[in-house]
């Protein structure tokens, strides 16, 4: 039988995943929902060779920057990772963390850009479920539980209603498909207005669009802002979704190119942005448009641009700005280039209550 390991600890500092990091036994322990100054008992639930990963079982000293979470979901939701102190704390605590991320790139101070709201922002929310043993909630991928959140505070109200109404007499049962496998997941999103369900599709069912609008209408502006482009401008926007973030800017010409955008309102070219000949195909696209790119926007996935590098030493712009909602990836790939200058780098948080954040950085060629 598993045998319990409970271990003293003491954080002492936040890592960036939102984890308390302690050193107190001979392998560094990470502690979810704890806070520096923080001593007490934990117990260790998993690790990997000079690591491991604990659950907090006992505070003995509380740091005075604890409060009490708002939502009744907190300790048992793997989804929020700062409920446990404020949100001024939780947006230091990220700016700390890309501080760190960035110390070998050199750059100007970070700005950082809090949330106008910590919740009710999310205006889509996936869920996971297993019909057998009739849950629905978030899932813990440390131990594959699935915690039900019929009160989560994230979703705007239209969401939530829809939620709230999926767990009333478990509701969600009656629109899982009769030939469905026992475990699944299923999509609450709301667009102009109206709320979906959608059942085991791909995540972002509808096209990726960003999550809390208002954010993203503050993420447009900050590039409206710095950028100033005009109508001499020429624009190449990649991982360009539907235009989102380059829809509000001046421009003469632009090419907007995306893998799974259905939309055909504006040049936009449907390509994997990932596949070995993808920049040179992107560079006769470029050429058949005349567009010779002075602004590069790159907005990708997670697992991010790794030849972002020899993007821009072929298409030479210059300016490039990269947004990205993985730092790792981001410092990643930005370490690489050496003919460009960090002139501005942004933390705009798009995702409060939990470790995540976008960060723009403005590039100007040397
Ligand atoms: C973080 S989103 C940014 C979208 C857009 N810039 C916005 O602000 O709404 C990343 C985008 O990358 C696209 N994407 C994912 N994998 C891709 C691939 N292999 N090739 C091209 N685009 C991809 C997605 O469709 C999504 O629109």
């Amino acid at each position: 039988m598993h045998q319990k390991k409970n271990i003293p600890f003491k954080i002492e500092s936040i890592d960036s995943l939102g984890q308390g990091v302690s050193k107190t036994t001979d392998k560094i322990t990470f502690i979810p929902k704890t806070l520096p100054g923080e001593v007490g008992i934990a117990e260790v639930r998993g690790h990997k060779k000079n690591v491991q990963f604990a659950e907090l079982t006992e505070l003995q000293q509380t740091a005075k920057e604890r409060i009490s979470p708002d939502c009744i979901h907190y300790t048992s939701c793997p989804s929020c990772h700062f409920l446990h102190t404020s949100y001024e704390n939780e947006l230091n605590f990220k700016l700390q963390n890309l501080e760190r991320m960035f110390f070998k790139i050199e750059h100007p101070p970070i700005k950082s850009h809090a949330a106008v709201r910590r919740f009710h922002y999310r205006n889509r929310i996936q869920l996971h479920f297993d019909t057998k043993i009739k849950k629905l909630g978030m899932l813990d991928a440390k131990n594959q539980q699935i915690a039900p959140i019929p009160q989560c505070m994230i979703p705007v109200d239209l969401v939530k209603q829809e939620l709230m109404r999926l767990y009333d007499q478990d509701s969600w049962l009656k629109i899982i498909p009769k030939n469905s496998p026992p475990q699944g997941h299923l999509e609450i999103y709301e667009k102009n207005g109206v709320v979906k369900i959608a059942v085991n599709k791909p995540y972002a069912d509808g096209g990726f669009t960003q999550v809390f609008s208002e954010m993203n209408l503050y993420l447009q502006n900050l590039l409206k802002d710095e950028l100033k482009t005009n109508e001499n401008t020429k624009l190449l926007d990649l991982f360009a979704g539907d235009g989102n973030l380059s829809n509000n800017l001046n421009y003469s010409k632009r090419l907007c190119i995306d893998f799974y955008s259905q939309s055909v309102a504006f040049p936009f070219h449907s390509l994997d942005l990932y596949s070995p000949d993808a920049l040179q195909k992107t560079k006769r696209l470029l050429k058949e448009n005349a567009l010779h790119p002075d602004l590069l926007l790159v907005d990708p996935p997670r697992s991010g641009l790794k030849n972002l590098q020899e993007w821009i030493e072929d298409i030479q712009p210059q300016k490039v700005v990269y947004v990205s909602c993985d730092p790792h990836t981001l410092v990643r790939d930005l370490s690489k280039i050496d003919t460009y200058l960090v002139k501005g780098l942004h933390l705009v948080d798009l995702f409060p209550s939990t470790f995540h954040f976008e960060t723009v950085v403005f590039l100007e060629r040397k």
